[in-house]
C-alpha cells in the first residue's frame, strides 16, 4: 500500500479511539456530570477541527479529485465531500456550545451523538468502499502526484 492511504488508514483509526472516548463523555453527560466531561469533549471538538481537518482537506484536494477525474465528481466522493462538510458544521455547533456560560447539555448530547454516528458511518465507508476502489483504479503516477500534494497540505497551512 501507498504512504499516502497508510496515513488515511492511521488516521481513521485514531479518529475511531476518539469517537469511543467521545461516547464515554456523552454517557457522563447523561449522567448530569457535564462539568466533568466538558474538558474531553472540547479537546474532543479541537481534535475534530485541527487534527481531522487536516485529513479532510487532503482527501479533498489530493485524493478526491484524481478519483472524480476518473470516475465522476458524483456518487461517492460527491457523498464524501457532503460529509465532511456536515461534520464540520457539527463541530462547529459543538463548540459555539462549549463556549457559551450556560451550555445545554441536550445540544451537546444531540451534536456530539450526529459526530459519533455521521463521522463512524463514514470512515466504514471510505475504509470499504472508496479506499479499495482508489487501489484499483489509481495508477502509481497519481498515487505519487497524490503523496506529494499530501505532504505539501501538511507543511502550508495556507493550502487549508
Ligand atoms: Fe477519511
Amino acid at each position: 500500500m501507498n504512504g499516502f492511504l497508510e496515513v488515511l488508514y492511521d488516521d481513521h483509526e485514531k479518529a475511531l479511539v476518539e469517537l469511543d472516548q467521545l461516547e464515554k463523555q456523552l454517557d457522563l453527560v447523561r449522567k448530569g456530570e457535564l462539568e466533568r466531561a466538558k474538558i474531553r469533549i472540547a479537546a474532543f471538538a479541537r481534535f475534530l477541527e485541527d487534527s481531522l481537518n487536516l485529513h479532510f482537506v487532503q482527501e479533498e484536494k489530493a485524493l478526491f479529485p484524481i478519483m472524480a477525474a476518473k470516475i465522476g465528481p458524483g456518487g461517492p466522493v460527491m457523498v464524501m465531500e457532503m460529509e465532511h462538510n456536515e461534520l464540520r458544521e457539527a463541530q462547529q455547533a459543538l463548540k459555539a456550545e462549549l463556549l457559551k456560560e450556560s451550555i445545554d447539555a441536550e445540544r451537546i448530547l444531540q451534536y456530539g451523538s450526529s459526530i459519533i454516528e455521521v463521522l463512524r458511518n463514514h470512515i466504514a465507508k471510505e475504509n470499504q468502499v472508496l479506499f479499495p476502489m482508489s487501489e484499483q483504479i489509481l495508477s502509481a503516477d497519481d498515487w505519487k502526484k497524490a503523496e506529494e500534494l499530501a505532504a505539501q497540505i501538511a507543511l502550508n497551512k495556507d493550502n487549508f
